[in-house]
């Protein structure tokens, strides 16, 4: 099969196109025939180094999180689902025409759902609803400041947040104003602006995609005992402080995934595309999506 390698850490060069034996489903795993995957923030992390330190590489190694695609075989005992079968999920390796994975990192696709369009959804999906639901445990009433509030993450933690009975402040650039008013947000805060800043109320809680100087402006703004949730890491400014802090991985969860799945086939949830390109095009892929796509980026096969 043809598979995108990162053959070094490095630069969107060290990705190549190589034909290499296909994977084989274990017990408990399906064997899917890929139809699209997507580009996450991990991936470059990846590929550069960055994340290095945390989930070391054995290069050559294929990336890619995401998928979407249908069940081409099933390994022993595998029940949930049967050849033909059309699903997305959080895997390992997806930048691959065919990729194995655990049953129960999978999710059916839901009815009204786009295959290829459902590859944008699992890692953010399940990223934004373990911040808010897992690592802060958001409760109904509190007011939540969610950063990064237009992007894929941060989108579907406001989704959340309100569906929770929050009082939902969607923290942004000032360029993307007009863009957070689509999210159902209470209010909107330009978080490069520092007079909005300063007009903030106490915060019981932050939801932080974004992290640097950005949160450590906002922790003066979070009350005593109050929540930070991040997906981007625990802040440097954050240590001695008299809050509860939670930084988390995201992890596979086949149920929530299919909810929230479905949230988004019933347009109750929107996961803005900016750009498909196909798997030969995958170092272009990621080289718009680090330089900032506006939306997600879907490699199809
Ligand atoms: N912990 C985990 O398991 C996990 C899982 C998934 C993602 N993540 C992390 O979560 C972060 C967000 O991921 P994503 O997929 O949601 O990325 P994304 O779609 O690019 O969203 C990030 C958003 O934050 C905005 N932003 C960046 N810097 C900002 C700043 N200084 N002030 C205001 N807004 C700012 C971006 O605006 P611009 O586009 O204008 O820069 C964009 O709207 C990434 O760092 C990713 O690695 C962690």
């Amino acid at each position: 099969m043809k598979a995108i390698v990162l053959k070094a850490y490095g630069g969107v060069d060290q990705l190549e196109e190589r034909e290499v034996p296909a994977p084989r489903e274990g017990p408990g795993e399906v064997l899917i025939k890929v139809a699209a995957a997507s580009v996450n923030p991990i991936d470059w992390k990846l590929r550069s180094g960055e994340a290095k330190e945390i989930m070391p590489l054995t290069l050559p190694e294929i990336l890619g999180r995401d998928v979407s695609g249908e069940v081409l075989e099933v390994g022993a005992g595998v029940t949930a689902f049967k050849p033909g079968d059309k699903v997305l999920g959080l895997v390992m390796r997806s930048w691959a025409q065919q990729v194995a994975a655990k049953v129960d990192a999978l999710a059916r696709l839901p009815d009204r759902l786009d295959l290829h369009e459902a590859a944008a959804l699992p890692l953010v999906l399940l990223t934004g609803a373990q911040l808010i639901e897992e690592a802060m445990k958001l409760q109904k009433g509190q007011t939540v400041l969610v950063t990064g509030a237009v992007g894929s993450v941060g989108r579907v933690a406001v989704f959340l947040a309100k569906q929770l009975g929050a009082r939902v402040i969607a923290g942004v650039r000032k360029t993307q104003k007009a863009q957070a008013a689509e999210l159902g947000a209470d209010s909107v805060v330009a978080l490069d602006d520092e007079a909005e800043l300063a007009a903030l109320p106490e915060l019981d809680a932050i939801a932080d995609t974004v992290g640097h100087e950005t949160i450590g402006k906002l922790i003066p703004h979070l009350k005593k005992g109050g929540t930070l949730g991040s997906a981007v890491g625990e802040p440097p400014a954050a240590k001695g402080k008299p809050i509860n802090v939670r930084a988390f991985m995201a992890h596979p969860d086949s149920k929530r995934l299919g909810e929230l799945a479905a949230c988004v086939a019933r347009k109750e949830l929107r996961i803005p595309i900016a750009k498909r390109f196909l798997l030969a095009q995958t170092a272009q892929a990621q080289e718009l999506a680090e330089r900032g796509a506006g939306g997600k980026v879907l490699i199809t096969m």
